[in-house]
């Protein structure tokens, strides 16, 4: 009772509702729950690297003085994640410490966000299938390598592989996957016109 208190309470931006109370006692081993929020050095040495389920809240950034390799090593059995994820203000060029991951379940908070990591050019999450909450906010890119927001099938293959039908997950740099594709496909008009546009010129001159 104590330990998950303690453990909630530490997620200050978080809500400590019943409901999320409820939803952790329910599913979490207290063996396969890493308190700590913040990633480092020192706090990775409490990661239940031995559980396929695990609760926390991860949150990753630039002082996160840990290598993809060393992420790697750590998550390499989380298979489902009860809580969330946040990469943040970090120069990785992928999220392969978390290819592993399938599902990630939560009561309302923000399940995915990966902001301002201006290196990620492969944001994939190749194993994830199934994201679970009831915040509408569910995947959330911002600020990363500007190839995620270029090509629309990122976003869509993520969209699909997740099975998902709200507009808004994942949504990148504020665009659903459908405004990503009409911005794209509106670029591609104006090249075409822009080509004819030239043709015609050099022929009549
Ligand atoms: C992108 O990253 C994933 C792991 O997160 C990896 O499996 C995949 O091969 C990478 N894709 C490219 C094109 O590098
Ligand atoms: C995908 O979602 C649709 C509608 O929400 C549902 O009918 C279908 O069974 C889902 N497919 C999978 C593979 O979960």
């Amino acid at each position: 009772m104590i330990f998950w208190y303690n453990f909630l309470s530490l997620l200050i931006p978080l809500t400590t509702s019943e409901e999320t109370f409820e939803f952790f006692k329910s599913r979490c081993d207290s063996k396969c729950t890493l308190q700590p929020y913040h990633i480092d050095s020192e706090s990775i040495s409490l990661f239940p690297i031995d559980c396929s389920s695990v609760c926390a809240y991860i949150l990753i950034d630039q002082n996160s003085d840990l290598t993809e390799n060393q992420l790697k090593n750590y998550f390499r059995n989380m298979r489902t994640l009860y809580g969330s994820v946040k990469i943040k203000d970090t120069n990785f060029p992928s999220l392969n410490f978390l290819s592993r991951l399938e599902t990630i379940e939560c009561v309302p908070v923000q399940l995915i966000g990966i902001i301002n990591n201006p290196n990620l050019a492969n944001a994939t999450f190749p194993k994830l299938k199934k994201i679970q909450s009831d915040n509408k906010f569910l995947m959330i890119f911002q600020g990363n390598h500007p190839v995620l927001l270029k090509d629309p099938n990122f976003c869509k293959s993520i969209k699909k592989q997740l099975n998902s039908t709200e507009w808004h997950a994942p949504s990148v740099d504020g665009k659903s996957c459908e405004e990503i594709e009409d911005a794209q496909s509106s670029n591609n008009q104006i090249g075409v016109l822009l080509v004819v546009m030239i043709t015609m010129i050099l022929l009549v001159f």
